[in-house]
Order: structure tokens, then sequence, then C-alpha cells
């Protein structure tokens, strides 16, 4: 992908919280010159679909307040997206671009005109006649009222991009593009949905999105003890100020976190049973629920690979302008938001 001129700032409006990030790049060294976050309040955001568009754009203008630079690169919600690898005959680009939407009639089981496709060609296998095709399906309606919603903060969207790419930019520009024996597991959990991206000979294997995140293990420590909302939160992020959890909250978590872990190892299977002899190298997880230690315990337990946190800090290096400890709490968080900064200005897209 060619790609010059400014970087765009990354905004990820999720159903928690809004992350902004701002990278400057010099001379081949890349600053993030700003964070932002802003917490949402509950129901802001109900599967993947924007309830209270209000608090959205009250969000986006208290981040960007009286920002000159309002070029952004925004994430779209994996709910109004569908992403499919498809193999097809080799051909050349021409008779591709005739050739993707019969594919797409058949792949995309939404009506054609009320979506936008996208497709990009991931690899060519000349022994067989074959290339892997990356087709990427997005709903009009639910992309368009994003980008609505952005316009009325006075804000000018200029790429909109998915959790799973994101997380994929930060992986291979901060850690390196993995190498042809290296099969790498991106799982990123956030608030209400969780990506599952694997990287295979450079490029995404396999993409994933399970409904479910860190809410759910909020949802039952209130259903469990009765509590509201804000109190399963604290409780879930260490205690109610006073650092008292009640003893039943870490049963609680485990079980959930339990559930999760296996249903993001059935991704994982499903992706290497199909693979011939691959098998998983490593795996990075991200998102604000990769702070759920006992999360990461659990995918370990099944992966039987190391488990670490994704940094997003390998991208780039805090510039004084950004608040340590702010940056520092939401780390996890900010990986999309920061995905999303390294997107230029002027890119070309398929
Ligand atoms: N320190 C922490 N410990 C446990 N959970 C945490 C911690 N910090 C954040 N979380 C949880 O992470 C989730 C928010 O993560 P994130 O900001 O990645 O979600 P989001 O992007 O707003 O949502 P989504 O991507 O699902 O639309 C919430 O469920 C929150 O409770
Ligand atoms: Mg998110």
């Amino acid at each position: 992908m060619a790609s010059e001129g400014k970087n765009l700032i990354g905004v990820d409006i999720g159903a928690n919280s809004i992350k902004v990030c701002e990278i400057k790049e010099k001379r081949g060294a890349r600053s993030l010159v700003r964070f932002g976050y802003y917490p949402l309040p509950p129901e802001t955001i109900v599967d993947g679909h924007i309830i209270n568009a209000g608090a959205v754009v009250e969000g986006l203008d208290k981040l960007f307040d009286k920002a000159r630079r309002r070029n952004i690169a925004l994430r779209a919600s994996g709910h109004s997206v569908i992403i499919k690898k498809i193999a097809m005959p080799l051909m050349t680009p021409g008779e591709l671009q005739e050739q993707i939407p019969w594919e797409a009639e058949q792949h995309i089981p939404f009506d054609l005109a009320d979506v936008n496709i996208d497709y990009q060609v991931l690899h060519e296998r000349r022994d067989q006649g074959q290339m892997d095709v990356l087709l990427v399906a997005a709903k009009k309606e639910e992309v368009s009222d994003l980008a609505n919603l952005a316009h009325e903060a006075r804000l000018r969207p200029m790429v909109i991009d998915l959790d799973a790419f994101a997380v994929q930019n930060v992986y291979e520009v901060g850690y390196g593009v993995p190498g042809p024996h290296e099969t790498i597991g991106l799982i990123h959990v956030g608030a209400s949905l969780t990506t599952v991206n694997i990287l295979a000979d450079g490029t995404s294997a396999f993409t994933r999105d399970i409904a479910n995140g860190g809410d759910a293990i909020t949802g039952e420590i209130q259903r469990h003890l009765g509590v509201s909302y804000d109190e399963a939160e604290a409780y879930k992020l260490g205690g109610d100020g006073r650092g008292i959890v009640p003893r039943e909250v870490s049963d609680v978590v485990d079980q959930v976190v339990d559930q999760l872990a296996g249903e993001i190892q059935r991704s994982l299977d499903f992706y290497l049973a199909t693979s011939g002899d691959r098998q998983l190298t490593r795996v990075f997880v991200s998102g604000g629920t990769a702070n759920v230690r006992a999360l990461l315990d659990a995918i370990h337990d099944r992966a039987r690979v190391p488990v670490d946190v994704l940094d997003p800090l390998r991208v780039a290096q805090a510039a004084s302008t950004v608040d340590p400890a702010e940056l520092q709490s939401h780390s996890a968080q900010a990986v999309v938001a920061m995905g999303l900064a390294l997107r230029k200005e002027r890119e070309r897209h398929v």
C-alpha cells in the first residue's frame, strides 16, 4: 500500500469508551503526541448500533476541543462488516475487479445494494493456479451513520478500518512482520466484541468476531451479586474504592473468562484444523479486557503457547505532551486507535 503525507488521527469509538491517538513521524521516528480517552455512558452503543449519538458527539467534541487537525481514521464496528477469505483462480487485476461482484453475491449474506465491497489479494498460489482474496463487505447505512456522527463533531473521516487490521498494523510495525515459520494469534477483547486474527505466511490468514467481551464479566458480577452496573464494573477493576472486593467476584470472573477462552480456542482450532500442519507460535492479547489476568491464563492453558499483552508503545514513543499515567492505565485499550493513527492522509486503497 503506497502511503505518504501526514498521519491521520486514530479515532476508536468503542462500546465502552472513545480512544484517540495522534502520531507524528519525523525522519522515520514516530512519537505519540496525543492520547485521549473518554468513557461513554452505559448503553451508548449496543450490539454495534449507536443508540445515544449525542453522547458520542459530546465525547468527540471534548477530545478534539480546539484541535486544528481534524482528518481522522475511524474504526468501524465488526457488527457492521463481514470479512471472508476466498480462493479464486489466478487472474489479472482487471478480471478480478469484474469477477468480485459475482463472488460477493455468493459469499456475502446481504443484499449487495446495501453494502460496500472492498477486496485485497492476500497471496497467489501459482503452483495451484489459485489466489487467496480477502473480501470485505461493510453495511452502507451503519458506516455512513458513523461517518455522519464524525462530521457532526466537525471531523473528517478519510479512512475506515476494522479492529482486526488496526491491531495487525500495530503488531507488524511494532514487532515486525511474522516470518514464514511463525503463526501469530492476535486476540482483541473489548467490552462487547472479541476479534481473532491469525497471521500466517506474513498475512492475515483467518479472522473471526465473537460477540462477547468484558461486558459479559461485568454483567455476570451484576447478576450474581445483585449490584448496579457501576458497582460491578468497580469490583471487576479491583475494588469499590476502598479495595474491598466480595469473595464471589473472582469465581464469577473465572467462570466468564473460561467460557470466553473456550470460544477463542474454538476459533484457533478451526483455523489450525484447516491449515495443514501449522502450529500456533504465540498469542498477543489487546483491548481493555487484556487487563484481566485470568483471561490470559485461561488462553494460555488451552493454547499452550506464550501469551502476552500487546504493547502499542512499540509503535511510537510517548511525547511529553502525553500524560504517562493516563496512557499507562489505558495502554491495552489504545491499540486500535494506535493502529489507526499509523494510517496516512494519502494512502491508495483498493
Ligand atoms: N484494568 C482492567 N481490568 C479489567 N477490565 C478492564 C480493565 N480496564 C478496562 N477493562 C474492561 O475492558 C473493556 C473496555 O475495553 P475497550 O476499551 O477495549 O472496549 P471498547 O473498545 O470500548 O469496546 P468494543 O471494542 O467492544 O466496542 C470494559 O469491559 C472494561 O471493563
Ligand atoms: Mg474496541
